[in-house]
């Protein structure tokens, strides 16, 4: 049974992740890659079944462990402390936004999880929790039985980590899509549609910002299973591949980077 959560990253998405896990009555060992002696504040700020570790001891403590750093780093993931561990790759390809770009992501040769698990051979990757944004993983949370509760999607080779991943994330407030493998995960990666836009709200024209603001920080309108499976079952191949901010109306840019300045979620 799953009791202790391992968070490598302690960004955005690591924090997202520990208040998430934390609310369900999950332990966290949270990591980042400056060391546990920066992570003071923010284990204070999530109570008594949160503590910092290195990378190693968050993996160790960790029945199940979650990797939320950039994509770009991914070398860097100790496979052999990762080898035989359930592990959820919230990690994305974003080639526009930094300098780390590969062929074999952008010819469609691999997708971005089947990279991560050629890296951590004998971890058993499951991509999920990685296709919202991360206020928005908070703000769409909702228990089970919830009439608001939306649906993410997973996708891995493992069936009994997929069976891991999806009690995880149902009990942090989710119902879970099976979308495949690996290899088929990149009908959920950025630019799909299960990915990001369903999640957030829709803001009317004419509000000020204050109050194009106040509905931002809001739930998409939910997604049953059966409407998150036609939307992936429907999904072509985008093409480029990778995330990019382009086509994202600039109030969702401008709000997305106040709140991870600010990093402050109303909740
Ligand atoms: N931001 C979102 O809304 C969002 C949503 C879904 C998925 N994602 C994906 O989630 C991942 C993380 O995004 P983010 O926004 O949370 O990034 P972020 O705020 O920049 O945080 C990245 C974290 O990763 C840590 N890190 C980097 N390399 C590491 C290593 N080798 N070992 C241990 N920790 C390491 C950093 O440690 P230090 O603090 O010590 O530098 C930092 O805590 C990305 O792949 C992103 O595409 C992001």
């Amino acid at each position: 049974m799953t009791r202790t959560i391992g968070i490598i990253g302690s960004g955005l998405v690591g924090k997202a992740v520990a208040h998430l896990a934390i609310a369900a009555g999950y332990r966290v060992v949270i990591s980042n890659s400056r060391g546990p002696e920066t992570l003071v504040d923010l284990v204070k700020g999530l109570g008594p079944r949160a503590r910092a570790g290195t990378v190693e001891e968050a993996i160790a403590a960790g029945d199940l462990v979650t990797i939320a750093i950039p994509l770009a780093t991914f070398e860097k993931l100790p496979a052999d402390k990762l080898a035989g561990k359930v592990v959820i790759d919230q990690t994305n390809y974003y080639p526009g936004l930094g300098e780390f770009r590969r062929a074999d992501l952008d010819n469609g040769e691999l997708t971005s999880s089947e990279l991560v698990q050629r890296h951590l051979p004998s971890a058993k990757l499951v991509k999920g929790i990685h296709n919202l944004g991360w206020v928005h993983m908070q703000y769409n949370s909702r228990p089970k039985g919830n009439v608001e509760r939306t649906t993410l999607p997973i996708a891995g080779d493992d069936a009994a980590a997929k069976e891991i991943v999806t009690q995880f994330i149902e009990t942090i407030g989710y119902d879970v899509l099976d979308a495949g493998s690996l290899a088929d995960s990149w009908r959920i990666e950025p630019n799909t549609p299960i990915y990001f836009w369903p999640y957030i709200p829709s803001i009317p024209e004419g509000l000020t910002e204050a109050e194009a603001k106040e509905v931002y920080q809001q739930a998409g309108a939910p997604i049953s299973r059966a409407a998150a499976k036609v939307l992936v079952d429907a999904t072509e191949r985008p093409s480029p591949i990778g995330g990019t901010l382009e086509g994202m109306p600039p109030i969702h840019i401008a709000l997305f980077l106040e709140l991870a300045s600010g990093n402050t979620v109303k909740k």
